[in-house]
């Protein structure tokens, strides 16, 4: 029977007919849908066209763990045209950063940061090619072993010593803690790449030259939650919120501070003289290697962004901790008395500090410097706790909502430094319960020289000074809350006066 004579005999309408072709020709493209789309991690429902974007709000970290609550450790969001995956369980955690690493270690580039003289040249935005492995392997070699950490370790303490005096100097005088140890981090890390210190600790605000604040606006502008061009790729060139002309800008100026510098020192490497005897600085190293300034610029930038707001979120927030739980700071600081002898702390005697380092593990189980890690990307589709990952997804691992489940920890909103003593769970990328520097390829390069800052200056503030909160503000009322951006801050600083104490000389 022809399909004529079956529409008739059977009294359908043509019209019906249409529909029910309609029906049929959805059903197959809805099975011939990629499993990708099929098999996403669940999520709540969004919108047409935004999907999830205005439900994820300015403290992403927060949302995605609420969502998590209902959802479950994996979940997913459609933020325009993006798919955002977020894990938010140790299991999870190590699904990606370790099972699938492989496929899940691309990046996706903030729009602050795609600038295309630029780009090729980034250690943390490329994906993981050549160019990534190389400068990884150098700052490995030249920064972060323990041959380079125990060369700049007479710098780190000599930058520390400037703090201390200064601190001594304002005492009684309300100061804002993250501002002094941003510029003592800076100064430390701008004299190992460039024998010099680029900021004074007189003038806090950098308004002699601007760079403390081009710094911070770069870190702003990378910060961007609402980056609407990366969830809507046709609108991307034209960088309708000005974030990529911006960040531009800024560039330019940090770039012209040290232009000089590199001239100078280039013409030295150049030097029929030269020999690698001669090098003083990281920088003289990248000449070495043939660094154009476009490739030194972006490396140099790229630590100062990611090396210093991290490590003073890190102090700022465990010292509040201690200031808000003083029987914790007491034990600290007779820890320090009974171990240590000499007239300043250096590195090697911070591994007699264990309780330190309890408490500044602590702190980042509660306060993670980068709550989210950085965007990873999927290279490819794979999967992840059987659902799929698509490829170009956006991943990020929610260690802020790790650090706060109860199904991870106990009494997981207190602050206990107890916790670790005895322990065998370390922050270095092996428990995937507390990541504060992730885990697998893209780890923290960094990794070895943020801990001992971080220990050295809390150890050596704890020693010399009493902190007092101004105006006698019950510590225990502090606004502890927290502003996202590439590392994690308090909403509102942290303002102490430093006591010089009589007994530790
Ligand atoms: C306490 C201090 C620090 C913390 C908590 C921290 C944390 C992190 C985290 C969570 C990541 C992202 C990992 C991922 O995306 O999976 C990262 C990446 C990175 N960090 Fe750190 N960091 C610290 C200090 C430093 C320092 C001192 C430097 C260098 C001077 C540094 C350089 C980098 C670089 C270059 C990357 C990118 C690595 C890549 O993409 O391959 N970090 N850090």
């Amino acid at each position: 029977m022809d399909i004529t004579s079956f529409l008739r005999d059977n009294n359908l309408s043509t019209p019906f007919f249409a529909l029910s072709s309609i029906v049929f020709l959805l059903l197959i493209i809805k099975l011939a849908k990629p499993a990708s789309l099929k098999k996403l991690p669940p999520g709540p429902p969004g919108l047409p066209i935004i999907g999830n974007l205005h439900q994820v709000g300015d403290r992403p970290h927060v949302s995605t763990a609420k969502f998590a609550k209902e959802y479950g450790p994996l979940i997913s969001l459609r933020l325009g045209k993006q798919i955002l995956v977020v894990a938010s369980s140790p299991e999870a955690a190590k699904e990606i950063l370790k099972t699938q690493d492989r496929f899940l270690s691309s990046r996706v580039v903030p729009t602050a940061f795609q600038q295309p003289s630029l780009i090729p040249h980034s250690v943390i935005w490329s994906d993981c090619n050549q160019t990534w492995k190389s400068l990884r392997t150098l700052c490995r070699t030249e920064l972060f072993s323990a041959k380079a950490l125990e060369s700049h370790s007479r710098l780190r303490e000599q930058k520390l010593s400037h703090l201390l005096d200064f601190l001594h100097k304002k005492q009684g005088q309300v100061m804002n803690l993250e501002d002094v140890v941003f510029i003592t981090l800076f100064n430390t890390l701008t004299s190992i790449i460039f024998s010099r210190d680029f900021l004074d600790l007189k003038d806090v605000h950098g308004t002699r030259d601007g760079l403390n604040e081009s710094l911070h606006k770069i870190i702003e502008y990378g910060g961007i939650i609402k980056d609407f061009g990366s969830f809507f790729p046709i609108f991307e060139r034209f960088d309708l919120q000005g974030i990529r002309k911006g960040t531009m800008r800024q560039y330019k100026k940090t770039f012209a501070y040290w232009e000089d510098i590199i001239e100078e020192r280039r013409a030295h490497v150049n030097s029929p003289t030269w020999s690698s005897e001669n090098a003083q600085s990281f920088l003289d190293r990248m000449l070495e290697n043939n660094f154009s300034n476009d490739q030194i610029n972006q490396l140099v930038t790229e630590l100062f962004v990611a090396g210093t707001n991290t490590t003073t979120s890190s102090v700022v927030w465990a010292m509040t901790e201690l200031v808000r739980h003083k029987e914790v700071m007491s034990k600290i600081a007779e820890e320090i008395k009974r171990e240590i002898d000499t007239d300043k702390i250096n590195d090697s005697q911070l591994s007699k500090l264990p309780y330190l380092q309890a408490s500044i593990k602590e702190a980042m189980r509660l306060h993670p410097p980068v709550p989210l890690l950085l965007p990873h990307m999927a290279a490819e589709t794979c999967e992840v706790m059987n659902y799929t990952i698509p490829k170009n997804s956006k991943i990020f691992v929610n260690l802020w909502a790790m650090g706060r489940d109860p199904k991870v920890w106990d009494d997981p909103l207190s602050f206990k430094p107890e916790r670790f003593i005895g322990s065998k769970l370390d922050s270095k990328g092996q428990d995937f319960e507390l990541l504060p520097f992730g885990s697998g390829r893209r780890m923290c390069p960094g990794m070895p020289s943020g801990i001992k800052s971080v220990q050295l200056i809390l150890a050596s503030l704890i020693r010399e000074f009493d902190l007092v909160l101004p105006n006698d503000v019950d510590p225990m009322k502090l606004d502890m809350s927290d502003k996202f951006g590439i590392a994690l801050k308090m909403e509102k600083p942290l303002k102490v006066i430093f006591k010089s104490k009589q007994e530790h000389e």
